[in-house]
């Protein structure tokens, strides 16, 4: 461990086992294996051993398949053949998105007299996705669809519907919704649940997750919130006084209680939703259940620990057993993770428990990475690793079975094989599963294995409307071609391949990172991608807060840059627009008169800007993506106080120019790079270059006020013209700086001209200016359309408009997607990135009224 400065060397505190927590996440990948496999400590004979016991269970399970009977069952009692069923679950999973029964069965009855199922589901291809892996809990095996299913599902479904019968069909899907429903939730609401759980031994012992997670609003965090208290009350009383071990208990999910589940909002997640939780605690304590809070995305770790932290220090509850987390074993900090709840516990007196999952968002944790160019994953690249990972921190847990009781969730029999190897004689544990996965492995462990641990399963409970994200989660990972449920029963695949040892498998590999995988930073062949922030690490958002808060020493000022200088004059302040008494610079417009020095100025020193070439003109385009990235926080701070950006909005627009830059700089060289002379009319070469055209004027608008004006500028720049740029009216400052960036990256500033100037006035001249060559604009189209008629009016060659305009489209919501999906994808996400401005939103969001009675 290592020690730290103002700590009496190797004194180990919580806060450095959270400060080494979050370096070793910052380690490159092979380097955080090799720590891992430093930490793991199972004997080649318990290896051995571990294999044996994987392949005796598949192989059991495997003898039983009859005994998976809600598939089978379903397709007897309608008569239906595999295809017709897999073909009917991919439907009624579509379906299921419908809120109210009443609608979805008026919609079923709709499109089986239609046959029309192309319509609503887009393209029908989109309906089948999950074919694969409804395949495979159908019948253990891949199936392929019969191909007319998805080319004419209207066809196959007017045939299909004949033959049955309408009533038998529209019967089928609804029992197949029914089907997917209860195969993955255990109940609609607790009560129900619970008195499945006392009815059915399968879920005897749960862990009841009432269905709900990432609030959107106050409203929601609120429902959700109600019916964790209800739950923990409904489940305590149930739990009769057991021990907290042997009773059913609940598991949480902190993003369901907190809009604002992010790091960036700390502040306000420990001041509202740490006493939320802590209520909950007491709540659980009291009840004598367990409360288990779930492992979300990697960028929340953090933070849920400062929540579960406060909740270890409450007094109150100390005597309580029951308090718990989940730990992602794909998670490069996963070790850290267990020896800080160790410590936790160790320090506050009291014993938690702690639930190894391997991590059920992998998918979205590499998307995420990529996007947000980090310098690495949060996760392992290679399946193997996480099962070794798993392995490590199983022998961790056990380590500290004194102030741990460790829960191994796992459907994989070689996880569960060698979690009883790595388990001291006398341990007290448990496994889990998920409701709907692993019953027939986990039945099959107790059939062979004596005194097999208690095994909880993990019970999802609540309405179709909340089971979505949970159900994709639940798809992804039967659906993987890596995953242990997916290959598991498929006859095909050899039993010693699905059990195989991880740690002999990776002592074959080259690298310990995924081969084909490359880290974010270096996402694209031909040029890098930028630099991200991560806005999970607490210490690079202290920095980014720190250098948002310092003010420059001076005020910066924007006005004409011409041929590199700035030209003076009487300035007027810039002020943020969130708030106008800060003041953020000062600014002064170019006159007409400067304006067509740029211009003219521009046109002299074309042909030798010209002249450098591509390659000359990327190595300064890549000059300055560097220099963008080295002054980023100076961008921040602009974009933030003079453009209102958010935060992260101005990180994302930063990443955004320099992604222009070297983007650029790549076709420059690819497309610029030699120059080709052009034939004369009479067969002379000229001294003419096919690649630049002159001057060309870039109008940028203000929602982007950096990276749509790096983009215009860059590409002309890139392709040998000149450039005089007119930055949107509320942004000169940011435009100012930027073109200064390109100069101190070596664009002669005869090149490049700025000036600042009301629209009117600078499309006045400059579209009239006999140098223009081309104008790149991004605004409005009645603007575009005004900038066309201007140049249409010119004499001479035709200039080249290129522009990008704003529109304006409706989108309508129906009941049957995702509300959440659509706040994210398009209010934050779509909406956002292309500029619109949130007034010119109007979303309608259609609901059945029968939904909400
Ligand atoms: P396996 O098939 O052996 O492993 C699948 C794992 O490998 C997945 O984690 C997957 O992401 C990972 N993987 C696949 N490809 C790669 C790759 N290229 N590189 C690295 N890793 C890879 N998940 C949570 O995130 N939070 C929770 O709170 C949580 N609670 C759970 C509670 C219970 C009771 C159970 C059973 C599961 C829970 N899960 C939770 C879900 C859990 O993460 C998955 O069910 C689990 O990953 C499946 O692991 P396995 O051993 O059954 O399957
Ligand atoms: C999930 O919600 C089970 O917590 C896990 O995917």
């Amino acid at each position: 461990m290592a020690a730290h400065l103002n700590e009496p060397a190797g004194r180990v505190t919580l806060e450095s086992l959270r400060r080494d927590m979050r370096d070793h996440g910052a380690w490159a990948e092979d380097r955080a294996v090799t720590r891992l496999l430093h930490a793991l400590e199972l004997t080649g004979g318990a290896r051995h051993r571990a294999v044996a016991t994987a392949m005796a269970l598949v192989e059991g399970a495997r003898a039983r398949r009859d005994e998976r009977p809600f598939l089978d069952a379903f397709l007897q009692e309608f008569g239906l053949s595999n295809q017709e069923g897999i073909a009917l679950m991919c439907i009624a999973e579509a379906l299921l998105r419908i809120p109210d029964d009443a609608t979805a069965d008026r919609l079923i009855a709709e499109k089986l007299a239609t046959g029309d199922w192309s319509s609503h589901a887009g393209k029908s291809e989109s309906l089948f996705v999950n074919a694969s892996t409804w395949g495979l809990m159908l019948t253990g095996g891949i199936l392929e669809l019969d191909p007319t299913i998805k080319t004419d599902t209207g066809g196959w479904m007017r045939k299909f519907t004949r033959k049955a019968g309408e009533p038998l069909v529209r019967l089928a899907v609804r029992r197949a919704m029914r089907i997917i429903g209860g195969e993955f939730v255990v109940g609609r609401t607790i009560e129900e649940a619970l008195a499945r759980s006392a009815r059915e031994t399968d879920v005897a012992l749960c862990s009841f997750d009432m269905l709900g997670e990432g609030a959107r609003t106050q409203a929601d965090a609120q429902r959700y919130l109600k019916s964790y208290e209800h739950a923990i009350d409904v489940i305590g009383a149930a739990a009769a006084g057991r021990p907290a071990q042997e009773a059913s208990s609940i598991s949480i999910k902190l993003s369901a209680l907190e809009p604002r589940y992010s790091l960036l909002q700390h502040e306000r997640v420990m001041r509202r939703l740490v006493p939320l939780a802590l209520a909950l605690a007491r709540r659980a304590a009291k009840a004598g259940i367990q409360l288990t809070i779930d492992a979300e995305e990697a960028d929340r770790l953090d933070l849920s620990l400062d929540v579960i932290e406060a909740l270890a220090k409450d007094a109150v509850t100390r005597d309580w057993p029951g308090l718990g987390l989940a730990v992602q074993a794909y998670g490069k900090r996963a070790l850290d993770v267990i020896d800080w709840v160790a410590a936790t516990a160790r320090q506050q007196g009291r014993r938690m428990t702690a639930r190894l999952v391997k991590g059920a968002y992998w998918d979205s944790e590499i998307k995420r990475g990529q996007e947000r160019g980090l310098d690495g994953y949060p996760v392992y690249t290679r399946k193997l690793t996480t099962d070794v990972s798993y392995l490590a921190c199983a022998g961790r847990l056990f380590k500290n079975a004194d102030v741990i009781y460790p829960q191994f969730a796992t459907h994989n029999a070689h996880s569960i094989a060698s979690v009883l190897e790595l388990a001291p004689a006398d341990a007290d544990y448990e496994f889990q599963r998920l409701h709907g996965m692993g019953r027939l492995l986990y039945a099959e462990a107790a059939r062979q294995i004596v005194k097999f641990p208690r095994v909880r399963v993990y019970a999802p409970v609540g309405e179709h409307k909340d089971l979505l994200a949970y159900l994709v989660r639940r798809l992804l990972e039967n659906g993987a071609n890596t995953s242990f449920v997916n290959r598991f029963m498929d006859e095909e695949v050899p039993v010693a391949d699905i059990v195989r040892d991880p740690l002999s498998e990776m002592e074959r590999l080259e690298t310990y990172a995924h081969a084909r995988l490359p880290i974010p930073i270096a996402l694209y062949g031909d040029r890098r991608n930028s630099r991200g922030i991560d806005l999970g690490n607490p210490t690079e958002i202290q920095t980014l807060r720190e250098e948002l808060s310092t003010r420059p020493p001076t005020l910066p000022l924007a006005g004409p840059i011409i041929s590199g200088k700035l030209l003076p004059g009487g300035a007027r302040p810039v002020t943020n627009p969130a708030d106008r008494r800060d003041v953020v610079g000062s600014m002064r417009d170019a006159t007409p008169d400067e304006i067509v020095m740029a211009f003219d100025a521009g046109a002299a020193a074309q042909a030798s800007w010209n002249l450098r070439g591509g390659d000359a003109r990327a190595a300064m385009l890549d000059k300055a993506a560097g220099l963008l990235e080295a002054d980023r926080a100076e961008f921040h701070q602009l974009l933030v106080r003079e453009a209102g950006k958010t935060i992260a909005d101005a990180i994302a627009e930063v990443r955004e120019a320099v992604d222009f830059c070297r983007y650029y700089a790549v076709r420059a060289r690819r497309q610029f790079a030699t120059p080709e002379r052009l034939q004369g009319p009479t067969g002379e070469l000229n001294e003419l270059f096919l690649q630049g055209r002159g001057v060309f004027a870039c109008i940028s608008p203000w929602n982007f006020p950096l990276a749509i004006f790096a983009g215009q500028v860059t590409a002309a720049l890139a392709a040998g013209n000149a450039v005089v740029a007119k930055p949107a009216e509320p942004t000169p400052l940011i435009a100012a700086r930027f073109v200064e960036l390109l100069h101190q990256a070596g664009v002669p500033p005869q090149a490049l001209h700025l000036v600042p100037a009301p629209g009117r006035l600078f499309g006045e001249i400059a579209f009239a200016h006999a140098a223009l060559a081309g104008v790149a604009m991004t605004g409005s189209t009645a603007t575009a359309l005004t900038i066309n008629r201007s140049l249409a009016a010119r004499n001479g060659t035709i200039v080249p408009l290129i522009a990008e305009t704003g529109g304006m489209n409706a989108m309508i919501v129906d009941s049957t997607a995702l509300p959440e999906q659509v706040v994210d994808d398009v209010v934050t996400s779509a909406f956002m990135s292309a500029g619109q401005r949130c007034s010119a939103l109007r979303l309608l969001f259609l609901q059945d009224e029968i939904a909400d009675q």
